[in-house]
């Protein structure tokens, strides 16, 4: 365990594991019996998860960065929008250009530079939530023989390349996403700030839902985080985060 640097606070990345490897960062922190805040980074992830059931894809060490923070005593009505203060506090992390395509990736110009994961590990008895993991999957550059095909156009990192990413300090970037998400945490409530940084509302977008995709216009972001659309027959829905994913 080591002494996070920077950190403005007294319980979230309090503590902190690094690790050369691991199958999943979230998996880590739900497998392991962990203080609240405990946060880990791993500079290499073999099984690393995405939304949906999809895998995250893994990258050579230092080309990406692994992130995930635990978070004890989480209400069921508070895990909606965990996701997207995440995805805000990421994209402040990352400067003035980030912006947000909800729920919670974050965007460098057209590119997705970081993929954000929720679970919520349940107490079937009581139906309360345990504890909840956020994790963020951050591409520090791109490679010089670029990304797979399916992600071609639509990933980026956020640098050009390895010479550009050389002088980036990871334990200090990974640090100020901890403490823009312990700031975002401190209320759970979703700022003007996210809605201002978000792509989508007002695009035409396609919704991917399981293996169907259907065309519908981003209306607005609800207060509790759920996007409201109009679909391609007027009729009127209230997506919800972990329902679909959508495509701009
Ligand atoms: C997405 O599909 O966009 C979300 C990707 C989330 C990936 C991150 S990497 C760190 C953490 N550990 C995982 O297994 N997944 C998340």
């Amino acid at each position: 365990m080591e002494e996070m640097p920077v950190l403005h606070t007294k319980w979230c990345g309090k503590h902190w594991i690094h690790l050369d490897e691991v199958a999943s960062t979230n998996d880590y922190l739900k497998q392991g019996d962990f203080a609240d805040g405990t946060a880990v980074i791993a500079d290499r992830q073999t099984a690393g998860k995405g939304r949906q059931g999809k895998s995250w894809s893994e990258a050579p060490v230092g080309q990406a960065m692994y992130l995930s923070v635990l978070f004890h005593s989480m209400k069921i009505s508070d895990m909606g929008l965990l996701p997207l203060l995440c995805g805000l506090a990421t994209a402040r992390s990352l400067g003035a250009a980030a912006r947000i395509k909800w729920p919670n990736d974050v965007l460098l110009g057209e590119k997705k530079v970081c993929g954000i994961l929720t679970e919520a590990v349940t107490d079937f008895e009581s139906g309360n939530i345990e504890f909840a993991v956020v994790g963020i999957g951050l591409n520090i550059f791109e490679a010089a023989d670029g990304y797979p095909d399916s992600l071609k156009g639509i990933a980026g990192g956020i640098y050009e390349n390895r010479e550009a990413a050389g002088e980036l300090d990871r334990s200090r970037l990974a640090a100020e996403i901890v403490n823009a998400l312990l700031e975002e945490t401190r209320e759970l409530r979703l700022p003007q700030e996210y809605i201002e940084h978000n792509l989508v509302p007002g695009r035409e977008i396609c919704i991917s839902d399981g293996d169907k995709i259907r065309r519908a216009k981003a209306l607005e972001i609800c207060p509790d985080g759920r996007l409201k659309v109009e679909e391609a027959d007027g009729s009127l829905s209230v997506l919800s985060y972990g329902e679909v994913s959508i495509i701009i």
